[in-house]
């Protein structure tokens, strides 16, 4: 690797932990003595400088432990570049306690190309945890820009689709012919409209309409232990649902929900994506599959190919399903 692309990369990592909101950040020796004033100049002006960070800025305390341990990493070898103080003190003088923030989702490490999600740290709020990004989220949607022919003029409705990562992605990459995204919890449904109007800004707009995005991106309330309300218009070809297997006392609900879409379209393709924190949690939910007459394939997903998410952690698992015929 040339200086300039070592370079490159010490402040490239940077820029994409603090989008996305890590801390989990460490600089060798010679990674901080990369970190000269015009490297930082480079750092702020893609993070704190950027436009798209001033209209929705990360979390404020997660700002302020970042660019202090930064500081920490870098004073030793270079003078700290006066807009790290500046805006430490600006944070400083803010109100902390903002319970959403902001998250930005890098795509295929360029800058120019992020997912902007408001969402919590908070597992649970208000009874729901899907007011933030989870993991599994992050490897469904990267799942699926390795595999976009599976999803190109496809019909696809979300389960459970929390603030709304993977549906959002998947309809800005993958040329689908529309997405709706679903939910039970009334503030999700809230935040996942807020999230798409942050990412389709002209999509109300038709004469400037975005050449790439899918403009059939609705948002709708579906309970699984609702089953037999289902809309008849909504035939999906797709089925997806990101960290949906984690409660017991639902896993019947959600095959109920599956079996309901297969009987509109029996070629039906359903892609879930799993943490598996309980294992038996998650084999009842093969086994209820198999009672119900679907077939499963686990697909393989070794490593982070467009979006970045924890490769290390083997207790994961996407699924296809299809009916057995
Ligand atoms: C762990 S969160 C996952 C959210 C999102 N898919 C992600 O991975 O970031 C689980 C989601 O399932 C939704 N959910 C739970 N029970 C549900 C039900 N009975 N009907 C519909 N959605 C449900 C929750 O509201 C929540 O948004």
């Amino acid at each position: 690797m040339s200086l300039v692309d070592k370079t490159n990369k010490v402040v490239l990592d940077l820029v994409k932990c603090y989008l996305k909101g890590s801390l989990a950040f460490h600089l060798e020796p010679e990674e901080a003595k990369v970190m000269c004033w015009d490297n930082q100049q480079a750092f702020v002006n893609a993070t704190i400088h950027n436009q798209l960070l001033q209209n929705y800025p990360v979390n404020n305390e997660f700002s302020k432990l970042f660019f202090k341990k930064l500081i920490d990493c870098i004073k030793s070898y270079h003078e700290i570049h006066d807009d790290f103080y500046t805006f430490l003190c600006f944070l400083m003088n803010k109100e902390s306690l903002n319970t959403f923030c902001h998250r930005h989702y890098v795509l295929n490490n360029d800058t120019r190309n992020i997912i902007t999600i408001m969402e919590t740290n908070n597992m649970v709020v208000n009874g729901t945890t899907g007011m933030r990004t989870w993991e599994a989220a992050l490897t469904l949607a990267d799942w699926a820009l390795s595999n976009k022919d599976v999803f190109a003029h496809k019909k696809v409705v979300e389960l459970g689709s929390g603030v709304g990562f993977t549906g959002i992605t998947i309809a800005k990459e993958c040329n689908l012919e529309s997405i709706v995204l679903t939910d039970c919890h009334n503030d999700v449904l809230k935040t996942i409209k807020r999230n798409i109007e942050i990412n389709f800004p002209k999509l109300n707009n038709s004469d400037d309409a975005q050449p790439d995005a899918v403009s059939n991106i609705d948002v709708m309330m579906l309970d699984w232990n609702d089953a037999e309300d289902l809309k008849n218009n909504l035939v999906p070809d797709i089925l997806i649902g990101a960290d949906i297997v984690y409660d017991p006392s639902i896993l019947q609900p959600l095959c109920n929900v599956i079996k309901s879409f297969f009987d509109k379209n029996d070629l039906l393709e359903v892609y879930i994506a799993s943490m598996i924190r309980n294992v038996d949690t998650f084999n009842s939910f093969l086994e209820a599959l198999e009672y119900n007459e679907f077939k499963y394939f686990k697909l393989a997903q070794e490593n982070c190919v467009f979006i970045e998410w924890d490769d290390n952690n083997k207790q994961r698992c996407t699924l296809k399903i299809i009916k057995n015929k």
